[in-house]
């Protein structure tokens, strides 16, 4: 007992000493997420242990996943809930942002098993943040000394493709090219593009299950000594398993067979259920062994082609609509997965990724270690615990598209993602499903949450993310003025609503959509070239010069294609956008101008409080938005625009505090004629992120001190009509609000953090009771990536200072700094000259079109797939940005529009 109770305590310690991952159990502990149709978890209350359950579908619907391990011929369960077999001990969890890791032993402990599900979050490189497939990582380690032969198994079954067991599967084997992985594919043998399963509620109406009867699950391992099975019943599979301590490597011919058979008489008998399993033999483990020969690597995944039904005006038809104006007709296009690019099929992406586990981990380590430095900085390790668990959440609603409509042309103007094989840059926007809430597609009033995570790890992502919707609004086709809420009502149908608008949210995104197209350009100075070899003396110097201000900088730093900062291409990007949509972007400004000073009976996002006449969170974000628009139009030149929203901004905004503060003069009023309704007031948020100070400070003073009189233990309710209603991402944009340390700041990010210890809670909801912190509704969101919020701020208000910073440097340069840096410039000059000489020299530098450019990418990639190393060798010269297109982009969006 001695010896198990201090082995135990050393394996703790051991997992423990990693830096940067929290040891306490969140509300939910996410193991394979990844996409809209990849999302696994560990749910239930309390005891989140990997042995004693089965883990769920983000909807808590049950799938298969399950492990045993054998040890000297004896066998042991590690995952799923066998009990027929004695359960391993769970000897310790830890999470990062992108990983759960287990560490389970056998009883008394002689060997540990260590299982680590990885969704990698590489935010900067959306290509690889966009394969659908995740990692289980599997090693064992002798723990008294002795050698042990060590086998581990693990299985998966169809409910990874559809909750309906009578849905019956098909399966094959597949392997790498080089048979350097092995594995399975299994897919429901009826096939329904773009069909999610319906099934009737309590309430007899028919809603999805969330589930899509489309694509196909992998399950793969490129580890050495790897056997499979697939297709045969899970009862004997894991005989075979259990007697052998290897599997058949064969695939069951009796295909296609239902998910699940039952017993006609007994219900709860399952007869057959084929499985996909995997096992390892790590032979002997001893104490002495390197960790490659005892470690296996797993991928699962999800993946479909086409991914969305997109809509789009077909200029080679008209139709008449309503108004009796013609307008062009409608084409729906099939959107292709971004690995498209460059994968001709998902079996050379699955090499790619399995060979790329050591990028991938590393990648998401750094960030992981970046994520947690700041958040520590700004709030604490309580909220860094927070925003680390939030993270997988944000990418799990997306799915990143090649647009192939743009390939071939230069792409360096456009939206963009970089290969990261060869660097190269290749046409891509984003489509984002609005998980559990209702399934609506790219939803303005979802992604606006999210802004600061965002801002802060993704710059590029937001106008990729906009650009669908951005499309769709200048196609001609969509009738109504302001934005349209969403772009379809179920993902992955993006099939629009010409005619409809969505019921009460207008003044919502449209304050939203400028507001976004605003921070987007803030972000950064944006990048028109890569950086030349002087700016990057210079970058390297004011790093040297200013070490210790380099090294507090809050946000995730990293490179994209050929050494460009991703934060000012995210900034490019969103110039790009916003100049081309200019037109778009007034005309939504002129909307807010008519409408939003005495709103109407509108909602703001949180549906569930129903609409009401003049309520003043939608006044604000109003506000805010026309003053976002006039800092563009000042951003593009157009003085008469930015003076004309400048001055409605300001005369709004006095009669706004006239009308809208408590007769007490203690708070915000949550509409105007009720004198003791009060909102928590998230819409300032976007007033302090981007610097814009439109409210003056004594109405922040008022609700800063207002916030803590109305606080509950899991921080203040977002409205005084419905006390029992709190929004966790709300809660962080109020509390980045409020000045560090202040008692309004505390309400709301230690009510935060209290939720996600509250471990009585199921499933993981943005949607809470602030009175005992219950999950009420709202699973799984992306909105997570809204408790980036304070290092969103402290992000924009460092970029802001170090414009001034170099605008003040600009006007007084000491002669001293100036010789060094013409000496630096030089030298480096010389130094990169010669080496990129010598790299030419190398590896052939070549510069490509855009077409050519694609058909490169894809042979890099099939010569990578075929057994040669990356490479990455030839620099692009973007096409520099022009700033005189405004006025014929406006006329443009006009000739398209008519
Ligand atoms: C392991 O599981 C037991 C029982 O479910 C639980 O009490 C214990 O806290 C868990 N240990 C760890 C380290 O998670
Ligand atoms: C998408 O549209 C198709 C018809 O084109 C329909 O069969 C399918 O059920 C829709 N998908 C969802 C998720 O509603
Ligand atoms: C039904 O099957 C279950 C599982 O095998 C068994 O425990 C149970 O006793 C059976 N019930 C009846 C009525 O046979
Ligand atoms: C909104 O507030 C204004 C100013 O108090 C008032 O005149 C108007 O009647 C209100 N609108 C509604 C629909 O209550
Ligand atoms: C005014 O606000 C209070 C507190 O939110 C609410 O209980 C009441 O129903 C509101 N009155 C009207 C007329 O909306």
């Amino acid at each position: 007992m001695l010896l198990r109770l201090l082995l135990l305590g050393a394996l703790a310690a051991l997992a423990h000493a990693q830096a940067d991952q929290t040891d306490y159990t969140p509300i939910v502990v996410p193991l394979a997420v990844r996409g809209p149709y990849l999302g696994s978890y560990l749910t239930g209350r309390r005891d989140k242990t990997l042995v004693s359950m089965d883990p769920h579908f983000w909807t808590t619907a049950p799938v298969g996943w399950k492990g045993l391990l054998r040890v000297d011929g004896k066998v042991w369960n590690w995952m799923g809930d066998l009990t027929e077999w004695p359960a391993c001990i769970n000897a310790s969890i830890t999470h990062t942002a992108a990983e759960t890791s287990f560490t389970l032993t056998d009883d008394p402990p002689t060997v540990a098993l260590t299982a680590s599900f990885l969704s990698p979050v590489t935010p900067a490189d959306l290509f690889r943040q966009s394969l659908p497939f995740s990692y289980l990582h599997l090693s064992a380690a002798s723990l008294d000394g002795q050698s042990h032969t060590v086998e581990v198994y693990s299985e998966v079954n169809g409910l990874w493709l559809a909750d309906e067991e009578e849905e019956e599967l098909e399966w094959a084997v597949v392997e790498g090219a080089n048979k350097d992985w092995v594995g399975v594919r299994a897919r429901l043998r009826s096939q329904r593009t773009y069909a999610e399963s319906y099934k009737q509620d309590e309430a007899g109406e028919w809603v999805s299950t969330d589930r899509i009867m489309h694509g196909d699950v992998y399950y793969a391992s490129s580890a050495s000594g790897t056997t499979f099975s697939a297709g045969d019943d899970a009862m004997v599979t894991r005989r075979e398993f259990t007697s052998t301590g290897h599997l058949s490597s064969k695939a069951n011919s009796i295909s296609p067979r239902p998910i699940r058979t039952r017993s006609a008489d007994n219900v709860t008998l399952v007869l057959d259920e084929p499985v996909f399993a995997l096992a390892h033999s790590f032979g002997t483990v001893s104490a002495s062994d390197r960790p490659l020969s005892r470690s296996a690597l797993i991928a699962i995944g999800h993946v479909r082609t086409p991914i969305v039904h997109y809509m789009t005006p077909d200029p080679s038809s008209s139709s008449t609509g309503p108004d009796g104006k013609t307008r062009a007709g409608e084409k729906l296009v099939d959107l292709q997965p971004l690995w498209r690019s460059t994968f001709h099929d998902a079996e050379k992406m699955l090499s790619f990724f399995l060979a790329d586990y050591p990028t991938a981990k590393k990648l998401s380590d750094e960030f992981n270690a970046k994520l947690y430095a700041d958040a520590r900085a700004v709030d604490g390790q309580e909220y860094a615990n927070v925003v680390a668990v939030s993270t997988r959440q944000v990418f799990m609603a997306m799915e990143a598209v090649w647009d192939e409509s743009e390939e071939g042309s230069d792409a360096g103007v456009g939206l963009v993602a970089y290969s990261p094989i060869t660097g190269e840059p290749i046409p891509a926007f984003v489509m984002l499903k609005e998980i559990s809430s209702n399934g609506n597609v790219n939803t303005v009033d979802v992604v606006a949450p999210f802004l600061p995570f965002l801002l802060y790890a993704s710059p590029s992502l937001l106008p990729l993310l906009l650009e669908a919707t951005y499309r769709y609004m200048a196609s001609g086709l969509y009738v109504p003025v302001p934005p349209a809420h969403d772009l379809g009502d179920h993902y992955p149908n993006a099939t629009a609503h010409n005619e409809f608008l969505y019921p009460g949210l207008p003044l919502e995104e449209a304050g939203n959509m400028l507001l976004l197209a605003y921070a987007g350009m803030s972000v950064a100075e944006p990048a028109t070239a890569p950086l030349s070899a002087h700016q990057r003396v210079v970058q390297w110097w004011d790093q040297r010069w200013n070490g210790n201000v380099a090294s507090q900088r809050i946000g995730w730093e990293a490179t994209v294609g050929q050494g460009r900062d991703h934060r000012r291409e995210g900034a490019r990007m969103a110039w790009a956008q916003a100049r081309e949509r200019y037109g778009l972007l007034k005309r939504w400004a002129g909307y807010l101008e008519e409408e939003c000073l005495y709103p109407g009976d509108q909602r703001t996002t949180d549906d569930f409080f129903g609409s009401a006449p003049n309520q003043t969170s939608l006044v604000i974000k109003s506000i805010l938005g026309m003053n976002a628009f006039a800092e563009i139009a000042d951003a593009f030149g157009h003085h008469d625009d930015r003076d004309h929203f400048r001055s409605v901004v300001r005369q709004f905004r006095e009669t706004f505090l006239d009308l809208a503060i408590s007769p007490d003069k203690k708070h915000l009023l949550g509409s105007y004629n009720n004198q003791t309704g009060w909102n928590t007031q998230y819409n300032l948020y976007f007033d302090k992120l981007l610097g814009m100070e439109v409210f003056p400070g004594h109405v922040y003073e008022m609700q800063h001190a207002f916030y803590p009189t109305i606080a509950e233990p899991y921080g203040p309710p977002l409205d005084s009509r419905f006390p029992n209603r709190a929004k966790t991402d709300w809660l962080a944009w109020a509390g980045a609000t409020c000045p560090p340390g202040t008692p309004c700041r505390r309400v709301f990010l230690d009510g935060l953090a209290r939720y996600f210890r509250q471990d009585m809670n199921a499933v993981f909801g943005d949607s809470i009771t602030p009175q005992d912190g219950w999950s009420v509704g709202f699973l799984s969101r992306p909105v997570a990536g809204g408790h980036y919020a304070v290092l969103a701020r402290v992000l924009m208000e460092q970029e802001r200072q170090r414009r001034l910073q170099r605008l003040k440097e600009g006007t007084s340069e000491s002669f001293f700094l100036a010789a060094v840096v013409v000496g630096a410039v030089l030298f480096a000059l010389v130094a990169s000259r010669a080496v990129r000489r010598w790299r030419r020299g190398r590896k052939g530098y070549i510069e490509l079109g855009g077409a050519e450019r694609g058909a490169r990418r894809q042979s890099e990639a099939s010569a990578w797939t075929a057994g040669d190393s990356p490479r990455s060798v030839f620099e692009l010269e973007m096409a520099g940005e022009d700033d005189s297109g405004s006025e014929a982009d406006e006329a443009d969006f006009r000739r398209r529009k008519d």
